[in-house]
């Protein structure tokens, strides 16, 4: 199977990591600048610099391990 252009991987107890060439947007579609092509987005809502993870997951315990269909 071909790896698809943009990866999406939801990590246990932190972060969305999205690996691949992307453009973020906020919700009026106003561009995020983004360098590279691995970002860590936010999952727990305690990061300061959201949408960007800052590693708050750790301090606050944040849980979230759930598989796809489980
Ligand atoms: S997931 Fe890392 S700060 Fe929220």
């Amino acid at each position: 199977m071909a790896e698809p252009a943009v990866v999406v991987k939801v990590v246990d107890n932190g972060p969305y990591q999205v690996k691949g060439p992307v453009r973020l947007v906020d919700h009026d579609n106003n561009e995020y600048e983004i360098g590279g092509r691995t970002h860590l987005l936010c999952r727990c809502g305690h990061s300061a610099k959201k949408p960007f993870c800052d590693g708050a997951h750790v301090r606050v315990g944040f849980k979230g391990d759930q598989r796809a269909g489980g």
